[in-house]
């Protein structure tokens, strides 16, 4: 099966090939390099020792899409390529509908066109809102996103049902997922976001490695066992892991649309992490606290039940593989 990953080289993506790739699928990648590296693509080929089709664009662009489809015999989607910074989503928000929904419908039109209708949709448990409770089922309701990029996810999940309603020949995978961390064990590809890093894991590495003074961790007064955020955080390869369950679960039943949450069900705090990071690492991560940030909310959770029944998906690695890994990829991409 051969399979057109668009974001392929970022750092979901990137990790989805290298799964597909090991499992044996034929990979395609479409990547306009905004927020990733080239380098990702001969990582890829080290680590798995196969072939993968590149194309450097946006999906936005119709002919090279056409052109792709009428290159290479594609059987399936998975489509990866967003935006995904939060706060840069409120000061540019056509910015985000243009690339994260706009983008979407160009891929659409085409899959239709060369009748190539299996897609699992990447998106994220912020579609969810507040929630009211946790843990979070699939059925629970969605909306009251609090940024553009929320509400661009919540966008594409509402046109992927219209879609599958006016035509029940389409085969979806709507993947909300929770707080991915981690990198590939090997420590060739993981996420090292240039700058200063709005998320935690991404920022707790450059405090431990130097590059920043101090965590700040936003509030230690909510409703939590420690007062700090809870989240679900899962490591990037059982993420990965789950896509290509999804994608097996669209080959082999066919014709629905389905939606899963793809968490460990269990939630960290903030110092949870930054104590795990500590002990795994052997490393001292300065912080302290601030007000809250706007926006945040105090706990998500997944229910991870529908995904372990009708995917098998379980999450194998815990708290420690994902400080461990994550570390290790940027100590490692530092020393050259
Ligand atoms: C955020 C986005 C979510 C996105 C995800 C990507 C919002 C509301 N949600 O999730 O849409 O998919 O990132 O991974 O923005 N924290 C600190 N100090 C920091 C950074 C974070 O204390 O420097 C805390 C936060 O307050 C939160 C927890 O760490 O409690 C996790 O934050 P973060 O990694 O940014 O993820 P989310 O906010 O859950």
């Amino acid at each position: 099966m051969k399979v057109l990953v668009t974001g392929g080289l970022g750092y979901i993506g990137s990790h989805t090939c290298c799964e597909l790739l090991d499992q044996g699928y034929e990979v395609v990648i479409l990547d306009d390099l905004s927020n990733s590296s080239i380098d990702v693509l001969d990582k890829l080929r080290k680590l798995t020792h196969k072939e993968i089709s590149f194309y450097q664009g946006n999906m936005i662009d119709e002919e090279l899409l056409e052109h792709i489809f009428q290159e290479e015999k594609i059987d399936a989607v998975i489509d990866f390529a967003a935006y995904k910074a939060v706060g840069e989503s409120v000061s540019k928000p056509i910015l985000y509908y243009t690339n994260n929904v706009s983008t979407v419908l160009v891929l659409l039109k085409v899959m239709t066109k060369y009748e190539v209708k299996k897609l699992v949709f990447s998106s994220s448990a912020t579609v969810y809102g507040d929630p009211k409770t946790v843990p979070i089922k699939e059925s629970d309701p969605v909306g009251n996103t609090t940024n553009p990029y929320g509400t661009s996810k919540l966008f594409v999940e509402q046109i992927l049902k219209d879609l599958y309603r006016s035509d029940s020949s389409w085969d979806i995978a709507i993947l909300r997922y929770f707080n991915p961390i981690g990198a590939h064990p090997s420590g060739m590809i993981g996420e090292n976001p240039k700058g200063i890093p709005a998320n935690l894991m991404p920022y707790i590495v450059k405090v431990a490695s130097g590059e920043l003074p101090c965590l700040s961790v936003f509030g230690n007064d909510y409703d939590t066992k420690d007062g700090t955020g809870v989240r679900d955080y899962i490591h990037v390869v059982d993420l990965a892991k789950g896509h290509i369950q999804a994608l097996s679960k669209l080959e082999k039943e066919g014709q629905g649309l389905y939606i899963y949450n793809l968490g460990t069900g269990v939630g960290y705090s903030v110092l949870d992490l930054v104590s795990t990071f500590e002990k795994v690492n052997h490393v001292h991560v300065p912080y302290q606290i601030v007000e809250r940030r706007p926006g945040d909310i105090a706990e998500c959770f997944a229910d991870a039940t529908k995904a372990k029944e009708e995917l098998g998906f379980e999450a194998a690695l815990g708290i420690e593989d994902m400080c461990r890994d994550a570390y290790h990829f940027v100590l490692k991409n530092q020393e050259k």
